[in-house]
């Protein structure tokens, strides 16, 4: 089955729903048992698909979980209330006290400083960053105790690339885990367990919703252990992803093909226009055929989504970048992107890397281009530029 036929398919059966073509959304906290015998393993080890307490899984949460398994060709996921919940759960499945695990030093920001800096190092987890074009020369960087390679590819607000199919062939060998926050391209774009990957982590909240209205996370894996280690841990927690958020979030899914086509057909246009823009000195996409890690990109996604980031050639954040971004009509200033509509947000790149330094000291500026007509977007950043260029 082809990938746009598949997305209509997963995670739903009509025939056990009264012909109803959507999952039903369960509400659940209590679930009732007809025997003793089935109450007393009903939250025991091997964790399965039976409903056992609202916490822990309902038929809804099932339906979406199904369907990003499919998606991604893995063995089974385990939803998140919100991607940096699935980020957190990951990591304290795979690691504990006295393991070191290597992250890519251009992460997701609060992966970096809230997952590595605060949990991570609480649970006596040592990080070590490293470059994410390292590619495998991460194997150097290995040590008895590495427990798990944290990649994102691209990385957040810079869009570096990595060899992913590179790092896990060496991080297999070796024996360690490897995730990767793949957001960025959603499962439609990119499917890592076909690049080497163990554990695939999206931010459903994105593109997976694709509405900017509810928050969610998943977490993919390739084998019933691996599974078993994921759900004990988020079990441990007490995660819970609600009914109703699974509903929209699977109904995101539904079109998210038709999204990201637009998605990226407006952003290769609006980039397009920055590069030519003189205001602007560099556009961070790996879509555009004179970025760095073009050819990776090439080989190892079906397509661009529509987030990247433009480094400005002069000027500060808080005069220019305030004059153009205050005044844009279409580009809302706020944090999250992969709903419909387009968003603007200062990156702050220089403050969140330690193996590499930031080159630049100008504004870095992320976009995220949505599916507005692109002709009132590149409008919107004409103004913007002109009022950025007369606040210097
Ligand atoms: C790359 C990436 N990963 C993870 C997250 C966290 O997702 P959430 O906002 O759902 O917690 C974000 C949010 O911006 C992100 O950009």
């Amino acid at each position: 089955m082809k990938k746009d036929t598949l997305i209509t398919a997963i995670g739903r059966d009509p025939k056990s729903n009264h012909g109803v073509v959507n999952p039903p959304v369960y509400h659940a906290s209590t679930i009732t048992f007809p025997t003793l015998e089935e109450f007393k393993t009903r939250d025991r080890p091997p964790y399965g698909r039976i409903p056992q307490y609202g916490r822990t899984g309902t038929p809804t949460q099932f339906a979406f979980e199904d369907a990003i398994t499919a998606m991604h060709g893995g063995h089974g996921t385990v939803a998140y209330p919100s991607g940096l919940a699935a980020i957190a759960g990951a990591a304290m499945a795979f690691l504990q006290n006295g393991d070191h695990v290597l992250m890519a030093d251009t992460v997701y920001g609060p992966s970096r400083i809230r997952v590595a800096g605060n949990l991570l190092l609480r649970a006596g987890v040592e990080t070590t960053f490293f470059d994410p074009e390292i590619g495998a020369g991460i194997g150097d960087l290995i040590r008895p105790n590495t427990k798990v390679i944290f990649m994102e590819s691209p990385g957040s607000q810079t869009f570096e690339m990595m060899d992913v199919p590179a790092v896990c062939a060496v991080a297999r060998e070796r024996g360690v885990v490897t995730m990767i926050d793949n957001t960025w391209s959603s499962p439609y774009l990119c499917q890592p367990i076909g690049l080497g990957a163990d554990v695939v982590i999206e931010a459903c909240t994105k593109y997976v919703v694709g509405h900017s209205d509810v928050m969610m996370g998943s977490v993919t894996v390739t084998t019933e252990e691996h599974f078993q280690q994921l759900k004990g841990m988020a079990n441990a927690l007490g995660y819970h992803a609600a009914p109703d958020d699974c509903y929209l979030a699977l109904r995101g899914l539904r079109t998210i093909s038709v999204r990201l086509q637009r998605h990226q057909e407006n952003a290769l246009k609006v980039a397009t226009w920055l590069q030519s823009r003189a205001e602007v000195a560099e556009v961070l996409y790996p879509a555009l055929p004179d970025h760095p890690g073009h050819e990776l990109w090439k080989r190892d996604h079906a397509g661009a989504s529509g987030l990247f980031s433009m480094v400005m050639a002069a000027g500060d954040l808080d005069n220019a970048g305030a004059a153009m971004i205050d005044g844009f009509a279409h580009f809302g200033l706020g944090a999250s992107w992969g709903g419909y509509e387009s968003l603007v947000l200062p990156a702050h790149p220089e403050g969140n890397r330690t193996a590499t330094t930031w080159p630049h000291t100008t504004p870095c500026i992320r976009l995220h281009i949505g599916l507005e007509d692109p002709d009132d977007l590149i409008a919107d950043l004409e103004a913007g530029l002109a009022r950025y260029a007369a606040a210097i």
